[in-house]
């Protein structure tokens, strides 16, 4: 059983590393992003830990034997639990509301014949590069190659001047490149537009082409004071037109002279690169399209910056050169006969979006495209940056004898990511690390006889049952399932539905046979997301986690454990998992602490800000009758010890999650009794609020935490495992 057998160190260590670089560790993600994904590493060693005899840090690289066993998952997102569960051959049941999870994690599970997916990859390929790859030729500003490949186009944002009509660039700094990966900082002249390398990054002086100052000012605070006649000019400009983009740089690869060279090419367009530019207008002014999607962008908590950015319809959201690509690209794709290798490809296409498009922007640290999604929202930028369509390998050749890729964002980085997926579900495996370091040894453990999918010749097969709709509406059988594991919404983080209809209106034109996509969007008024704009607070939360929950416990076998992750900044966000626990006669066994998020990641700030979720191991009540046996404190000093010795740099923030794990499970525990789930929402919500106050509400918090420091502060911190049974 979990709550016996699971190893919060062994865990935290191995989870930590997967959420670094995820695909490394389960390259099954590359099928398409999907957001806040759990590391399956933290779902593989649930189920491990819960049906497996032996111990955690054994079992982890044996097959697991989940053969007969059935395992529900109601939010099921990108998939993370199911799939763990059906490599180790458990039937799955799994739904999700959107129809884009729906649509991912069917093409994550079902089989694909690879070798037919890259030949029909491979001649897109073939076909887009012949009929626009030279839109993305450059010439070499070092060796005048004609040959020189574009990765990355930048782009700025300009605005007219309300006073003398002049067209202004809004430059918020002129930085364009650190010198981390490139060996001086390179500079963009805000007068001549020429590139300078520079030493000193601080203090970068004067254009090296026409002796300008750097020290020029920049657009802030939206606002710019024009050059030309000095008046202050605001922006977004309130008119319901997006900002125009003028391109002013270019990182490209040149395989005649890459040899030689030390670090990136960078330059500043010549008359060649706006001429292809204005060859792909030409392009895009006279394309009768079939695939570019016409929809007005909704109103929404995400989607309202667009609108005040003067966006209103998704395809203003591309340049020319990409909508022509991106067209070019989806009648390929719709030709393609092969049923498995279409839906693929037609995958591709919707993963592509999120790099093809004029919100991406250029990382100055990383040198690389920061796509869409990299922060849970749609920011908007004054920088943005074109990736390369196609993607470039290195010494240019085309793909299937191309050389290593460079840059990201491009259809050969895709088609590589996907391969790679569907790769490893034939042979999934795990890495062993030794030790805590980043420097440490890694080897990988093919699992021999586990396997990603539905069905494999010579291989039993398994039940792979999947829907789209609301978790509480679908039938989830009596006596059905031996396990519950999932990852349920968190009140008002990610806003799912908003986000994924950037590329859900593509995808449904070019899917118009799929069943799930027959709505204009993946927005639904039972999604469980806190939304402003859709009036959706915490009661409806509440009650649709509540109704959720209590429909998928009803199918729990007697003893089965129903696992889940959570978390959030405020303890309030916690009250509804409370009440959704207690109506569904649930008890919580057990709280553990698992890091799930990178801790760099971009959205995470702050030191109360935190990556550790709780997996609530939750139990029907009448199994398990009084057994929070152990105190809140002795629990919360062995996980946090755990977490550290699993190499987790324990914050303050990781700290308060912990503890409001642990003191939600108690209070489930205390108000278990004379819980009334036919209470109205409100009532249950302010009885929870009530007994947290009632032991101390967040005073508690911060004297445990200030323990809690203390005890982590200690060379040889001593605790006791509590044992709950
Ligand atoms: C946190 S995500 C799951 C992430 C996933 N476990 C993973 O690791 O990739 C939560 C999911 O719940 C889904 N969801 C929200 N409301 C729902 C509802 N009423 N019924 C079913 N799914 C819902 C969202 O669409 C989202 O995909
Ligand atoms: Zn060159
Ligand atoms: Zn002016
Ligand atoms: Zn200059």
């Amino acid at each position: 059983m979990i709550e016996n057998n699971f190893d919060v160190s062994f865990v935290a260590n191995k989870a930590r590393r997967e959420k670094q670089i995820q695909q490394n560790y389960r390259p099954i993600i590359g099928v398409h992003k999907w957001f806040a994904r759990r590391p399956g590493t933290l779902f593989r060693a649930l189920l491990l830990a819960e049906f497996s005899n032996l111990p955690l840090e054994e079992a982890f690289f044996k097959a697991g034997e989940l053969n007969g066993k059935t395992i529900g998952d109601p939010f099921m997102g990108g998939g993370a639990p199911l799939l763990e569960a059906n490599r180790m051959g458990a039937n799955v049941q799994g739904c999700d509301i959107n129809p884009m999870a729906y649509w991912v994690v069917r093409r994550e599970i079902e089989r694909l014949d690879i070798m037919a997916y890259l030949a029909a990859a491979d001649d897109i390929y073939a076909a887009v590069y012949s009929r626009l790859g030279s839109l993305y030729h450059t010439n070499c500003g070092i060796c005048g190659s004609k040959d020189a490949y574009s990765k990355y186009y930048l782009w700025v944002k300009t605005t007219d001047c309300h006073k003398c009509g002049q067209s202004i660039d809004l430059f918020p700094g002129f930085l364009v490149a650190e010198n981390n990966r490139h060996p001086l900082n390179v500079f963009v002249c805000p007068t001549c537009g020429q590139l300078s390398e520079i030493t000193d990054r601080k203090n970068p002086g004067h254009c090296a082409h026409c002796k300008t100052s750097f020290n020029q000012p920049i657009a802030k605070g939206n606002k710019k004071i024009c050059p030309f006649c000095g008046t202050e000019n605001k922006y977004p400009n309130g008119k319901n037109n997006p900002l125009n983009h003028r391109l002013f740089a270019i990182e490209y690869h040149c395989p005649k002279c890459h040899k030689g060279h030390k670090g990136r090419f960078f330059k500043a367009p010549d008359s060649d690169d706006l001429a292809k530019y204005s060859e792909a207008e030409s392009i895009a002014a006279g394309l009768n399209s079939t695939f570019i999607p016409e929809d007005l962008i909704p109103p929404g908590d995400e989607t309202n910056r667009l609108h005040r950015w003067g966006y209103s319809r998704y395809r203003e959201l591309f340049n020319a050169r990409q909508l022509v690509g991106l067209e070019a690209i989806c009648q390929l794709v719709s030709q393609v006969e092969d049923d498995g290798a279409r839906q693929a490809l037609a995958t591709n296409l919707s993963d592509l979006l999120r790099y093809q498009n004029m919100l991406c922007r250029y990382d100055t640290s990383t040198l690389k495209s920061l796509d869409i999604f990299s922060i849970h929202g749609f920011p908007v930028g004054l920088i943005q940056c074109e990736s390369n369509l196609l993607g470039v390998s290195q010494g240019g050749k085309l793909f299937g004898n191309g050389g290593k890729l460079l840059g990201s964002g491009g259809w050969l980085n895709i088609v590589e990511k996907y391969k790679k997926a569907k790769v490893y579900c034939d042979s999934p495996f795990e890495i062993r690390d030794q030790g805590f370091s980043k420097t440490n040894r890694k080897s990988v453990a093919i699992i021999q006889g586990e396997w990603i999918g539905d069905h494999k010749i010579g291989s039993t097969s398994r039940r792979v049952d999947l829907a789209c709709m609301d978790a509480s509406g679908w039938i989830w059988r009596k006596n059905s399932l031996d396990g519950v594991f999932t990852d349920p919404p968190y009140f008002g983080n990610v806003q799912y539905a908003e986000l994924m209809d950037f590329c859900y209106v593509w995808l449904r034109l070019l899917v118009p046979s799929e069943a799930a996509f027959h709505k204009e969007s993946c927005r639904n008024i039972q999604e469980l997301t806190g939304n402003n704009t859709l009036g959706r607070g915490i009661e409806r939360f509440t009650e649709g986690l509540s109704n959720a929950f209590r429909a998928v416990a009803k199918a729990l076998k007697p003893g089965a454990p129903f696992v889940f992750t959570y978390h959030h900044n405020d303890i309030s966000a916690y009250f509804p998992i409370a009440v959704a626990i207690l109506d569904a006669g649930l008890v919580c066994s057990k709280v553990l602490p698992c890091p799930t998020e990178m801790r760099a990641s971009i959205h995470i700030h702050g030191t109360l800000s935190s990556t550790v979720d709780s997996v609530f191991v939750c139990r029907r009540g009448e199994d398990f009758a009084n057994f929070v046996k152990s105190t809140l404190e002795n629990d919360l000093f062995y996980d946090i010890k755990s977490l550290k010795n699993g190499g987790l740099n324990v914050t303050n923030g990781d700290i308060r999650c912990v503890i409001f794990g642990h003191m939600i499970m108690y209070l489930i525990s205390a108000l278990a009794s004379d819980w009334n789930k036919d209470d109205i929402v409100t009532v249950k919500l302010d009885k929870v609020s009530r007994y947290f106050q009632l032991k101390g509400g967040m005073d508690t918090v911060q004297d445990l935490s200030q323990k809690a420091l203390l005890f982590i502060s200690q060379k040889e911190p001593k605790v006791i495992q509590s044992s709950l049974f």
